[in-house]
């Protein structure tokens, strides 16, 4: 299994390219099962995650190319199989965005429960209520949800709370369903409103979405189309918060601000410095931060999978910052491994107390998900001495080469076979 080495304590500076977004490119490849013409996507990320939903889509039958590069190509055109067996679910939560394309096209699905993960129980029964809206059958068996519907029929839909993967994978059953669905109180994530561009180039007729309600006309079939996906905001992130934890002066380019005005906000209070171009960002850590409060919330407020890098900055800040996670019910496993490095934190319930101190010491920790690997990266980058991150598989789920592009900026981080 592989370990990052970190040395600490290196200024980062210079250019950091940030990919295409995994958040939008798992459902944009999904969408392909609702055409039995071929998707193009372009600017995909290369990750482990998108190499499983390519793997899963295959397994139904999809022809996919060129996943693990940039272009990949998808055609639907002989699904055989409308099925998402456990093994590979298991090894992806997101795998369930493929319930909706396959009840809508196929009018049949068996997807394999996707059950709970290191940061929460993450049900999916608004996924599984939508669908019983739009006049699906649904029955559990075996560690299975069983979908049948003749035809989808047009519904409304009303979301107790805002779900991101729930409102794509509503929004593409609609898209093929009988008359029209409304999504209300739906997720507003710039991911979901790149979902919905490429639903409308296939052909499809949804308004409004990357609003809290969506629109959905739904019509007998779709085409075809090209998608240049989205750029990865988190991963935009990320890098604004290794210039911040390293006293750098980092430009991260082909991101788009308007997708981080809550982070950059946060990190403007904190005291650092932050110039938004169209497609850039240059990011410059000015001495300690200063200490910030925050609450996590669905887009546009401040974004759940931005809480662990952000604890880690906070870590070293001016001062002592509340942080209180009100998206997932766990998501504060990192706090521990950040206790290792000689951070000092209380947490109590959904809320962590982070006392900053004036340095941090190298150790060697562990990662617990893929957000919190990457707060352990940015905190071995700011400690002392070496840090080993263990488990880094967590990090290459949604990190496309991080220690490379961090290496160009000055970093020394190694990975390492353990
Ligand atoms: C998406 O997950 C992202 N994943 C997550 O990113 C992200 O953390 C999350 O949205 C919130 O922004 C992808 O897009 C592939 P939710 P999703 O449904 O859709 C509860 C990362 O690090 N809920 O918006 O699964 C749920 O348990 C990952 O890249 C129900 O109770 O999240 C959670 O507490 C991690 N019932 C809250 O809603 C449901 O049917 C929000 O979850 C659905 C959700």
């Amino acid at each position: 299994m592989d370990q990052l080495v970190i040395r600490g304590g290196k200024a980062l500076s210079g250019d950091i390219r940030v990919s295409g977004a995994k958040n939008a490119a798992l459902p944009l490849m999904a969408a392909a099962l609702l055409s039995e013409e071929p998707l193009q996507l372009t600017n995909a990320p290369r990750l482990v995650d998108v190499r499983t939903i390519a793997k899963l889509l295959r397994f139904m039958g999809v022809e996919v190319e060129g996943d693990g590069t940039p272009n990949i190509r998808l055609c639907a055109q002989n699904l055989t199989r409308p099925e998402a067996p456990y093994d590979l679910v298991k090894t992806m939560r997101a795998s369930v965005l493929v319930l909706g394309p396959l009840a809508a096209r196929c009018g049949r699905a068996r997807v394999s429960l996707p059950g709970g993960c290191a940061i929460g129980p993450r049900p999916i029964n608004l996924h599984l209520m939508g669908l019983e809206k739009l006049g699906a059958t649904i029955r559990l068996d075996q560690g299975y949800v069983e979908v049948q519907a003749h035809r989808l029929k047009g519904a409304r839909i009303a979301f107790d709370f805002q779900t991101v993967t729930g409102t794509e994978n509503l929004m593409m059953a609609g898209v093929l369903a009988e008359g029209t669905t409304i999504l209300e109180n739906a997720a507003c994530e710039p991911e979901v409103e790149d979902l919905g561009r490429l639903l409308n180039a296939m052909g499809a007729n949804v308004e409004g979405a990357g609003t809290a309600t969506i629109t959905i006309h739904g019509m007998p079939a779709v085409g075809g189309a090209s998608h240049l996906i989205i750029p990865d905001r988190i991963e935009a992130g990320t890098f604004a918060i290794a210039a911040a934890i390293t006293g750098g002066d980092l430009t991260i380019h082909e991101c788009q601000p308007a997708h981080l005005e809550s982070v950059i906000a946060k990190l403007e209070e904190a005291g650092v410095r932050i110039h938004s171009g169209a497609t850039t960002l240059r990011v410059t850590g000015v001495g300690r931060p200063r200490a910030v409060n925050l609450r996590t919330h669905p887009f546009p407020g401040f974004a759940t999978d931005m809480q662990a890098q952000m604890m880690a900055l906070m870590t070293i800040a001016e001062g002592r910052s509340v942080i209180t996670e009100a998206v997932f019910e766990n998501r504060f496993m990192h706090a521990n491994e950040l206790l290792r490095l000689g951070a000092d934190i209380a947490i109590a319930g959904n809320t962590a107390f982070v006392q900053g101190v004036p340095k941090l010491w190298g150790a060697p920790v562990m990662a617990t998900d893929l957000r919190a690997s990457a707060s352990l990266v940015l905190a071995g980058m700011a400690a002392q001495g070496r840090t080993v991150v263990s488990r880094v598989y967590h990090l290459d789920r949604g990190y496309e080469a991080i220690e490379r592009k961090l290496t160009t900026v000055g970093a020394d981080i190694e990975r390492v076979r353990a």
